[in-house]
């Protein structure tokens, strides 16, 4: 079994590829009921992306009340280049035989400049040629550690890692334009429940994961966060890939 948490589709993506490539099933792990049992389960996987040089809060939460239970396990952390010490610190709440990071287009428009559609389109490439390799090895259980930490990793995934769950994950930059039709996706579709529309235009509570899906998928591109994203592009597997 695979499970998966996505923003913006890539790590969707990359866990339904993997799937169909190794005979498993992919699943969110936004909308479970409860944490599953793996009692049976053969192979255990956690596809997701890398945030601040760590793994999403839900996807911690989830790793830390999953059980092992004899199966081989392995995370894949889907990110615009560098994984930092991610995958250790998942390990140390969930153990893993497999680690891999996978460099997939760049979601961070709150960052800076997305990529452009040459790079989208090369990153989408490379990514489906590496996880056919994962997948390989996935089959024969055969463990493996391929994560591209980058530089200072240790003092990113922890002084930087924390300083984003602490500070960065507020919603008080968020704004829509004038350019929203009320449609309510954003509301429909935010993983951490934070939006709710009010008179017919989305209001953030104070704290979400940041993925940016509701800013990267908004169908108005409605959706600010501060000043620096309105003359910015935006992203989302679907534009590329069908998942
Ligand atoms: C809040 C946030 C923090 C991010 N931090 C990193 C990072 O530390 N390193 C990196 O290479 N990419 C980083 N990214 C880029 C994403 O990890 C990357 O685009 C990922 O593949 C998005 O996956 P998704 O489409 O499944 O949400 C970040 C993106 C977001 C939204
Ligand atoms: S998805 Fe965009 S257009 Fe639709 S309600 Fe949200 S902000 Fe408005
Ligand atoms: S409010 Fe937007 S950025 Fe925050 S979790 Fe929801 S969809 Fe993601």
């Amino acid at each position: 079994m695979i499970y998966y948490f996505s923003g913006t589709g890539n790590s969707r993506w990359a866990a339904r590829k993997l799937a169909v490539l190794t005979g498993d099933e992919a699943r969110d792990i936004i909308g479970l009921d409860a944490v599953p049992t793996c009692q049976g389960e053969a192979r255990i996987g956690l596809v997701f992306p890398i945030y601040a040089w760590g793994a999403p809060e839900p996807v911690l939460d989830f790793a830390r009340q999953l059980d092992k239970a004899g199966a081989f396990t392995f995370a894949v952390g889907t990110c615009g280049s560098e994984a930092g010490h991610a995958l250790k610190k998942l390990a140390a709440v969930f153990p893993l035989d497999s680690c891999y990071s996978l460099v997939m287009p760049n979601n961070y428009v709150i960052g800076s400049e997305l990529e452009d559609e040459a790079t989208v389109c090369a990153k989408l490439d490379a990514a489906e040629t590496e996880l056919a390799a994962i997948a390989a090895e996935l089959r024969e259980n055969k463990p493996a550690s391929r994560v591209h930490e980058g530089a200072l990793a240790g003092l990113k995934s922890g002084l930087a890692n924390f300083g984003f769950n602490r500070f960065a994950r507020s919603t008080k930059s968020f704004y829509a334009t004038d350019a929203c039709n009320g449609c309510g996706l954003c509301a429909q579709n935010c993983p951490a429940h934070t939006i709710t529309l009010t008179n017919g235009k989305p209001v953030w509570a104070a704290q979400c994961y940041q993925c940016l899906r509701c800013l990267n998928e908004c169908p108005q591109t409605a959706i600010q966060y501060g000043k620096a994203t309105e003359p910015r592009g935006r992203y989302s597997l679907r534009r590329y890939r069908a998942d």
